[in-house]
């Protein structure tokens, strides 16, 4: 029973925010293992509801359809899991109710990077619609002034990760969650 300590200290869920290219999904995998919870990923989920990627339900339905998916898989999630991490996408939390969703479905944690970094992750995404065609450093540059203070304020905890690994990111969420996920009990 190596981590019956943490589930003693820390029971709920844990849900990533951030900006697109903020490592969410691996983080949360990791996270995932690392507390033995489960994971998911709100784009997944919408992708295997209906059946299509997130590029062809912006290209045939729209932003905002798809923003309509997003706050329909919050609010299902928070019917149904427990002791999860979620990672949802990078502009979930913007839309207008879905940062009160968000603190009502479990602790909230912010993966923050800056612009640069950001820039250079994605220099050469081709998965992310929003940042589709030209000019994408101000794509970039505009979403994250707008979205910044709304991911700041909708945090309850924030991690800086730029040149972090992996094990750095996790031992920082652990201590700031206030779980003692190495030793165990
Ligand atoms: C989006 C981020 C994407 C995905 C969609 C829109 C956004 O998720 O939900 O392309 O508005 O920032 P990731 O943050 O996982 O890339």
């Amino acid at each position: 029973m190596p981590y019956s300590y943490e589930r003693k200290v820390f029971m709920g869920n844990i849900i990533l925010i951030g900006f697109m290219g903020c490592g969410k999904s691996s983080v949360g995998k990791k996270l995932a293992d690392r507390l033995c919870y489960c994971f998911c990923d709100t784009d997944r989920v919408i992708e295997r509801d209906n059946k299509r990627s997130i590029s062809e339900i912006f290209e045939t339905e729209g932003e905002e359809y798809f923003r309509e998916l997003e706050t329909k898989t919050v609010k299902q999630l928070i019917d149904s899991v427990n002791n999860c991490i979620i990672s949802v996408g990078g502009g979930l939390p913007i839309k207008d109710g879905n940062s009160e969703l968000l603190k009502k479905l479990g602790t909230v944690i912010y993966l923050k990077l800056t612009k640069d970094t950001i820039i250079q992750r994605l220099e050469y995404d081709k998965t992310r619609p929003l940042l589709a065609g030209n000019d994408r450093e101000e794509k970039i540059e505009k979403l994250l002034l707008y979205r910044e203070p709304i991911y700041l304020s909708t945090a309850d905890i924030i991690v800086e990760v730029d040149d972090k690994d992996f094990e750095q990111i996790l031992d920082e969420i652990c201590n700031k969650l206030k779980i003692n996920s190495k030793e165990g009990i």
